[in-house]
């Protein structure tokens, strides 16, 4: 076999190769960093309670002025900015009623998440967020977290 004839069957072959490769790619799924959450979009799907209780509504009221910014509409989290209530980690067991205080008026240090700190939360009385514990914790219920 002269050389020219063994680097064509070569450039054949690599060519061939070549080939498949690019047929067998665009039958893949796409990459995982394709598919990335979209911003804002909301981290769990929230069943919502029948009804609320008279406090659980005016709690809502302050939740979605000050807290659904970070923690999404429903408490169902938003991606980016915050974690979702309507999560175990978020049990009365684990974060008691304090835990919702402490954060409005201190601030979180990031520790569960990737989101980052928790900035404090002015302007809110220890009523707001009375209201806003009774709503978080009926939103859990409906998803059988208590
Ligand atoms: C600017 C965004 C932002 C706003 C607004 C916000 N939060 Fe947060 N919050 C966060 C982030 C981020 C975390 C998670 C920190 C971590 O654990 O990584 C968090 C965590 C918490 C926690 C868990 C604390 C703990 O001990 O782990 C509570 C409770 C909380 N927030 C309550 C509230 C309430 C109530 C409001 C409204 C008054 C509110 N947050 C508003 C961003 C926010």
């Amino acid at each position: 076999m002269n050389k020219t004839l063994i680097a064509g069957a070569v450039v054949l072959i690599a060519a061939i190769g070549a080939a498949i490769a690019i047929t067998w790619k665009a039958g893949e799924e796409p990459p995982k960093e394709a598919q990335a959450p979209v911003e804002g979009a909301p981290i769990v799907s929230v069943t919502l309670p029948e009804s609320l209780s008279t406090e659980a509504q005016i709690g809502k009221r302050a939740f979605d002025a000050v807290c659904a910014a970070c923690h999404g509409e429903n408490a169902a989290g938003r991606q980016g900015f915050g974690p979702p209530f309507v999560h175990r980690i978020y049990e009365p067991s684990h974060h008691g009623d304090m835990a919702f205080f402490v954060a409005a008026q201190r601030g979180v240090q990031a520790h569960h998440w990737t989101f980052g700190n928790m900035p404090p939360q002015q302007g809110l009385t220890r009523a707001d967020i009375a209201g806003i514990v009774t709503y978080v914790r009926e939103l859990q219920r409906a998803n059988g977290i208590d």
